[in-house]
Order: structure tokens, then C-alpha cells, then sequence
């Protein structure tokens, strides 16, 4: 495809990810994807893995995999590419033959993930997904199911500085105004569910921020949109590896 063609047909498209298409053309996402990679600790080199990306959206870590020599990369969701968001697949899609990639595409709910659904792979990422959840520890059920060797789960995290396992609820648009965030788990009960659907070794590969800066964080967003203060210095991002 000529550049020219692709600029015209990225700009019809409302992008998440943030992806290098090449010609010097990158999808103007609200994500600030290549920023948020080092944070989870993918294996450099993928070569013989068969992956899954759960919720990937635009497919930016999809890629991302995939150019880590992963034998076999299925990338699916459901919300963003066929839900009442204002996501579509439009721009996995195009992605996706600018890129001349090969990964597969399955648009299925996390909640139907299973073995005979889509088989079990050695590495499966569970980015972003686990807070838009209503029922998360099922879903991490579902998670278990389809992880061969290596969950990499990233996820928003409430309650820091709480010393039990404890989630937090978001009814309405209490979390970033947003209606799809339902749920957010401390560190310790991220861990607890994760042991529980079977995973013995759970590994912090990027904690949450500590805690000057969420002070800072909680201050421009109380600034900015009015948010809580206090409640924002008790939230963050972690990511974890999962293993058996
Ligand atoms: C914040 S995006 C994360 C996308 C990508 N995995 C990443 O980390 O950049 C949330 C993803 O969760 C998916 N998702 C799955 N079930 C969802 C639900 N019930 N409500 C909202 N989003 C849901 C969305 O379709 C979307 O792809």
C-alpha cells in the first residue's frame, strides 16, 4: 500500500494504540503504547511460542510479539471490536496488512475462553482487561485455562498501602469516568486469585509507582477533572508473571 493511502486510511480510523506503521506514519492512539512495553517484561525472544493477547484491541502488543519471532500470535476481543464503545477493529485490521502480519484474529468474550474454545497457548498477555470485568476472579479462571507457561497480567491496581487482600468497586464512572472499570484488586489479592485458579509462583515485573509520585499523579488528575486526592494516591499499575 502506498504511504499515501495509509495515511488517508489511518486518519478515517479512531485509534487506542499507538503503532509505528512505517513510512514514518504512526496511528495517533490515546495509548501511549511503546511507552508502556519495557513495563511488561515480555521474553525477548518468542521464537517456537505460541501466543495469546487478550483484549488487544488495535493489536499493538499483538505485533510487538509476533516481531519477538512467536511461532503462532491469535489476538482477540470482543468489546472494543464489535461492543458499544467507541472502539471498532477497523484499525487492528489495517495494522495488521500494513504490517504484512500473520496474526490470527478472534473476536470472542473473555468469559467463553477455554481450551476447546481456542486451544492453550505457552504465553498469553491479560493487559488492561482485568478491571473492565465484572466477575474477575472467573475471568482469571478462564485465563488459567488457556496459559500453558507464562501469564503476563497487567492491570490497574486500588487499596496500596492496605495490608490485606482487598478489591476495590467502581460503581458507575467512579474510575476514571469510565463505566467499564468495575473492579481493581491490591497487589496482594492480584496474587491470592492468581494462586488460587492454580498459578504457584506470581512475580512482580513492575510494581506500582511508589508512593511521591502517586501523590503527584493524584494531584493532577484532582486538578484536572476533580477526582479525589485521597482515593488517587491509592492507585496504580502493576504488572505480574504468572507461572505453575
Ligand atoms: C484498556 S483496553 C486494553 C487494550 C490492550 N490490551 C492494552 O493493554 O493496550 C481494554 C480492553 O479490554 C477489552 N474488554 C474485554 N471485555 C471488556 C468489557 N466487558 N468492557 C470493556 N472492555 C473490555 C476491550 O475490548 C479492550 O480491548
Amino acid at each position: 500500500m502506498e504511504p499515501e493511502e495509509i495515511r488517508r486510511r489511518v486518519a478515517e480510523i479512531e485509534w487506542y494504540h499507538t503503532i509505528d506503521l512505517g513510512h514514518g506514519i504512526v496511528t495517533p492512539g490515546v495509548d501511549p503504547s511503546p511507552s508502556r512495553l519495557s513495563r511488561l517484561g515480555f521474553p525477548a525472544d518468542l521464537s517456537g511460542k505460541t501466543v495469546l493477547d487478550i483484549g488487544a484491541w488495535d493489536g499493538f502488543f499483538s505485533f510487538e510479539l509476533e516481531r519477538r519471532d512467536a511461532a503462532r500470535v491469535l489476538a482477540v476481543d470482543s468489546f472494543s471490536w464489535n461492543g458499544p464503545g467507541w472502539g471498532s477493529k477497523a484499525g487492528f485490521e489495517l495494522a495488521r496488512e500494513v504490517l504484512g502480519s500473520k496474526v490470527e484474529d478472534r473476536e470472542i468474550e473473555v468469559l467463553d475462553l477455554s481450551p476447546d474454545e481456542v486451544g492453550v497457548f505457552d504465553v498469553v498477555v491479560f493487559a488492561g482487561v482485568l478491571y473492565h470485568l465484572r466477575e474477575p476472579l472467573l475471568a482469571l479462571e478462564h485465563v488459567a485455562s488457556v496459559t500453558g507457561e507464562l501469564l503476563v497480567v497487567e492491570t490497574h491496581v486500588d487499596l496500596l498501602g492496605t495490608h490485606q487482600p482487598a478489591m476495590a468497586f467502581y460503581p458507575g464512572v467512579e474510575l476514571n469516568r469510565d463505566p467499564t472499570n468495575w473492579w481493581a484488586p491490591n497487589p496482594d489479592a492480584l496474587a491470592a486469585m492468581l494462586r488460587d485458579v492454580g498459578f504457584r509462583h506470581v512475580v512482580t515485573v513492575h510494581p506500582p509507582y511508589r508512593w511521591p509520585l502517586r501523590v503527584a499523579r493524584a494531584a493532577k488528575w484532582k486538578v484536572r477533572r476533580g477526582d479525589p486526592f485521597l482515593r488517587g494516591i491509592q492507585h496504580g499499575r502493576i504488572t505480574v508473571h504468572a507461572t505453575r
